[in-house]
């Protein structure tokens, strides 16, 4: 099953337009796993979907009897008709996969406008939400608040684009919402891409889950305080990035995965 996860994350996955890369595809994997081991229950929200690459990743994770809501406008790669035909890709990349998307649980629509009820009336309170939305500060505003209401105790938010100097607000707003809480967030886990937080009263569990975790040893872990907690950062040098990137573009995907053990 583990090697079969890898396997997935490395290969298939990688076919799929989009933008979860495969360090954040090993901490999903390594949450995930770790959340079920400790009987964490609860459902999975995504807001940005795109594709569906961190979609098919957390369908792929959670099996067929998990609750994963999909959100997102779905309103791109408009045809010469008119039409946008993102949501029909993001269905027939399902086929593809064999991990077939259940439309019951799609919202077509601006997260923003969302009411925490809408969500925990398909999935439950959420224990992992990932936000990948709207980049700007208004977005990830209503969409940390949002994660917030509809989290369990136990729950994660996911924050795409931190960091990034492409998405200067998407930071300010994380750093807003840390600071909104007064410190019952905190972050617990960072790298090149996302900032993972939690309620403060797990976060010893959560960095402890990543200290742990095997799929995460090919990283260096370094402590860095981040508005009042200390959360690890997860550091991949640039050279094994480098490998990686080549042996992918050259037709030895399937090897890749050595790379990051
Ligand atoms: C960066 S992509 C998501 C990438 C995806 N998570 C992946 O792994 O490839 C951002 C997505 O957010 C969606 N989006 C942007 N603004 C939104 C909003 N206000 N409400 C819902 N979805 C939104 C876009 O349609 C797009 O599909």
């Amino acid at each position: 099953m583990q090697a079969n996860i890898r396997k997935f994350i490395f290969g298939d996955l990688q076919t799929i337009e989009g933008y979860i890369d495969p360090p954040d595809a090993l901490v999903f994997l390594s949450l995930l796993r770790f959340q079920t081991k400790k009987s964490f229950g609860g459902g999975i929200a995504e807001i940005g979907v795109y594709y569906g690459r961190s979609y098919f990743l957390l369908k792929k994770l959670i099996g067929e009897n998990g609750r994963l809501l999909a959100i997102d406008l779905f309103d791109m790669d408009v045809q010469p008709n008119g039409t946008p035909a993102q949501y029909q890709r993001f269905l027939d990349n399902g086929k593809k996969l064999g991990l077939p998307v259940d439309e019951n649980l799609i919202i077509k629509g601006d997260s923003t406008v969302l009411q925490p009820s809408e969500i925990t009336d398909m999935i439950g309170e959420a224990r992992f939400f990932s936000i990948d939305g709207g980049h700007m500060l208004r977005h990830v505003k209503a969409d940390s608040e949002l994660a917030m209401e509809t989290l369990a105790d136990h729950g994660i938010i996911a924050f795409d684009d931190t960091f990034n100097p492409a998405w200067p607000e998407v930071t300010v707003a994380v750093a807003d919402f840390l600071r909104d809480q007064q410190g019952k967030f905190s972050a617990f886990c960072m790298t090149k891409y996302k900032t993972y937080v939690c309620r403060s009263d797990f976060l010893d569990i959560y960095c402890r889950a990543i200290a742990e975790s095997p799929d995460l040893k090919a990283f260096e872990h370094v402590r860095t305080d981040f508005l009042g907690s200390t959360a690890v950062r997860l550091n991949n040098p640039l050279a094994r990035r480098m490998v990686y990137e080549l042996m992918n573009h050259t037709g030895m995907r399937a090897l890749s995965e050595r790379v990051y053990r």
